[in-house]
Parts: C-alpha cells; sequence; structure tokens
C-alpha cells in the first residue's frame, strides 16, 4: 500500500532513499566508549579469530558485490587473503578449507539455497562460518557459528538497494575487528577508519539530495539506448558490477560490468557511437594513480564515440573533459567510496525502469531469494 510505501512510488525508491540509516543503525552499537569495536553477538572467541589465516566469501548477486568491497579492505587491514566466490560455483570445485578458514556468507534474505548449500559445505570440511545477513532468524544465520546482522530493515524491492551498502559496512566491521584481535592496525589508525565510516550517512545522504535531478536527466536521455556498459577499477570495480546489475535487473537493458583495465583487452570492441559507458573514477588525491588510469580509460571510449557517464569526486577537474555528465561524490577515503558511489547507479536503475513504465519493485523472471538451488 501507499502507505508501507512511507510516501515514495516503489518500496525501491524508499529503500535507495533508506540507504543512509541502513549504514549508520548498521554501525549502532559496535563500539565501546573508548571506540574499539565489540561484536559481542558475534560468539567466535577471539583466540580463534586470530588463527584465521584466510578468509573465504560466499554470496550470490548483488551480496557477492558486497564480498568483492569488502576484499580490498580486508586484504589491505588485516594482511590475510580473502577470496570471494559465488556460492554455486564453491562447493563443486573443491575449495581448501581448513579449520583457519573463516567462511563469510553474506545474504540479505538468510534463504538463499545456493549460499546455503556452500556453507554446510564449509562446516563439513571444519571451516568456521560467519554470516553477515539482514533478516533476523533466517536459515542461513541459524546454520551458520556466528551471524553479524546488517540493520537495514526489511528490503521489499526485489532489486536489493539498503541491503548493499549495510553489508559492506557490515564487512569492513568484522574487517576492523580481525585488524583489532590480530593486531594488523593501530588503535588509533580503527578509530579513524570508524570515524570516517560515521561520517558517512551524511555523503550518502548529500548525493542523494543533490545528484538525483541529474540522474533522472541522464536517464531520460539515456532511455532508448540498448545496452550499457559500467568499468571501475579497484573498489570501483564491483560498484560497476552492481550498478550493471541494477539495470538489467530492472530496466531489462542489457548491459556488461568489467575492470576498467579489461578495456583494452576486449569491451572496447563493443564501443560505437552513443554507447552509453559509466565509469566510476576513483580520487584523484594522494598517491591515487589509478585516477589517471581511469580517466584515460573515459578518453579512449570518448573517442570513439561514447556516451561518458561519470561517477568522480566533487573538485575533480580532469573528468569534465570527457565525461558528457558527472554524478559528484563528496570527499571520503577510497576504501569507503563505494557506499556513495553505488547511490547515483541505484537511482539511474530506477529511473529507466519506472520511465520504461515497469514494476520497478517486482522485475519480472526474478525472486527476491532464490529458494531452490
Ligand atoms: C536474488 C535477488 C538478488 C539478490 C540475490 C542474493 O537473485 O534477486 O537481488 O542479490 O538473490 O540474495 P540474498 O538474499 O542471498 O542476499
Amino acid at each position: 500500500s501507499a502507505a508501507e510505501k512511507g510516501g515514495w512510488d516503489s518500496f525501491m525508491e524508499k529503500e535507495i532513499h533508506e540507504d543512509p540509516t541502513a549504514v549508520n543503525d548498521t554501525l549502532l552499537g559496535r563500539f565501546n566508549q573508548a571506540g574499539d569495536i565489540v561484536l559481542d553477538e558475534v560468539r567466535i572467541e577471539p583466540d580463534v579469530f586470530r588463527s584465521i589465516d584466510k578468509i573465504i566469501v560466499v554470496a550470490c548477486g548483488t551480496a557477492s558485490y558486497a564480498g568483492m568491497v569488502a576484499k580490498y579492505a580486508i586484504e589491505h587491514w588485516v594482511r590475510i587473503p580473502v577470496e570471494v566466490e559465488l556460492a554455486h560455483e564453491f562447493r563443486y570445485r573443491d575449495p581448501i578449507l581448513t579449520p583457519r578458514t573463516l567462511v563469510v556468507a553474506i545474504s540479505q534474505s538468510g534463504e538463499t539455497m545456493d549460499t546455503l548449500m556452500a556453507l554446510r559445505h564449509a562446516r563439513e570440511q571444519g571451516s568456521r562460518v560467519l554470516a553477515i545477513c539482514n533478516t533476523q532468524g533466517s536459515t542461513i544465520p541459524r546454520e551458520s557459528d556466528a551471524v553479524l546482522y546488517t540493520h537495514a530493515g526489511p528490503e521489499i524491492a526485489v532489486a536489493s538497494t539498503k541491503a548493499f551498502v549495510a553489508q559492506i559496512v557490515a564487512a569492513y566491521l568484522l574487517g576492523l575487528y580481525l585488524a583489532q584481535v590480530k593486531n594488523t592496525l593501530f588503535a588509533d589508525e580503527i578509530h579513524q577508519i570508524v570515524a570516517q565510516l560515521k561520517a558517512m550517512p551524511a555523503k550518502i545522504q548529500r548525493v542523494l539530495d543533490t545528484q538525483a535531478g541529474t540522474v533522472e536527466a541522464t536517464a531520460k536521455r539515456l532511455l532508448d539506448a540498448h545496452s550499457f556498459l559500467f568499468l571501475g577499477r579497484h573498489v570501483g570495480y564491483p560498484v560497476a558490477m552492481e550498478g550493471a546489475l541494477k539495470l538489467k535487473e530492472i530496466a531489462y537493458t542489457f548491459t556488461e560490468g568489467f575492470a576498467a583495465g579489461e578495456l583494452k583487452h576486449g569491451p572496447i570492441a563493443l564501443v560505437e557511437a552513443g554507447e552509453p559507458v559509466v565509469v566510476i573514477v576513483p580520487s584523484a588525491r594522494g598517491r591515487d594513480t589509478l585516477h589517471n588510469k581511469v580517466i584515460s580509460g573515459i578518453e579512449e571510449v570518448k573517442a570513439r564515440g561514447a556516451y561518458t557517464v561519470a561517477v568522480a569526486e566533487e573538485g575533480d577537474s580532469d573528468v569534465g573533459k570527457y565525461a558528457d555528465v558527472v554524478f559528484w561524490r563528496p570527499e571520503c577515503p577510497t576504501l569507503l567510496s563505494p557506499l556513495v558511489d553505488v547511490v547515483p547507479l541505484q537511482l539511474l536503475a530506477l529511473d529507466m525502469a519506472r520511465l520504461k513504465g515497469y514494476d520497478v519493485d517486482k522485475p519480472r523472471n526474478l525472486a527476491k531469494s532464490v529458494t531452490v538451488e
């Protein structure tokens, strides 16, 4: 009903506007007075956490892209390898699992059968499983050794939005907790990252408040395009994958997301006049040399006639040279940028789908949770 949608036209629109709250609420109650991370609900002993020497994330769809984002942060902070595996591929490849492997099952619904089967396999092999889940008491957390709940609130629209940002936050809390117990970061560093995380809801809100008009105009401009490319590098890569997934899920547009560095190894062959190419541009600050590389990727597709849409940091003076339109993100640390960069891509998919007259909450052929293998 209209009341359930809180005045919004669709659940998806409502849920995108709940991105800031989902991030905020997932951070709530996870720190002590000193600012250290306390994951009381996660009933795995600190000694067991200290012994973990590898993480394997298993998930499907959007949750798997949250896992890909987490890989960049956790490897950087904790210095242990993090693999991300689609849950349905996982157990059929005879993965290497030991008691020192932590398998992290990410699932909004907690009912995805592929993910459930993957975690059962991991436990049979003697690994510990921690679920990152948005649904209290669902099957995946019940069958896991531990659970870290995301507090995004119920997600009704089939295409996942606020759960994605909450999953990233939960995985980051896990990474920071591991860094804390394994002493791979100083307490000061952890406190600084936590402060930066706490600043993210306001930055997401700013994107919602200031970029929605540009996104809608872009959706109108690109409504007749029959395919879209999305590219990004480093943490921008999973964001590109998620942007591509959203658009195909609800606007039924053929999309491909890929790592920006792959452009010259294949996808550039697809670029012809008018092809929309959405590019996640990393910050130009500091020593981030990736910025120049991604900018030259935009230049290359632009030279071939692409219609270029960039997601870039406010104040980036290079991006305007080659981008036809820019969705601006407030300044934030690179590792946290997916939390804001995905927001205009969620809005873009929403706007394209509703301008085409589709049911954005219930796209054809898809289910909110897939409880068969
Ligand atoms: C289905 C949904 C996707 C979701 C995926 C994983 O395919 O349509 O939106 O990302 O399942 O769902 P989960 O509940 O495990 O996060």
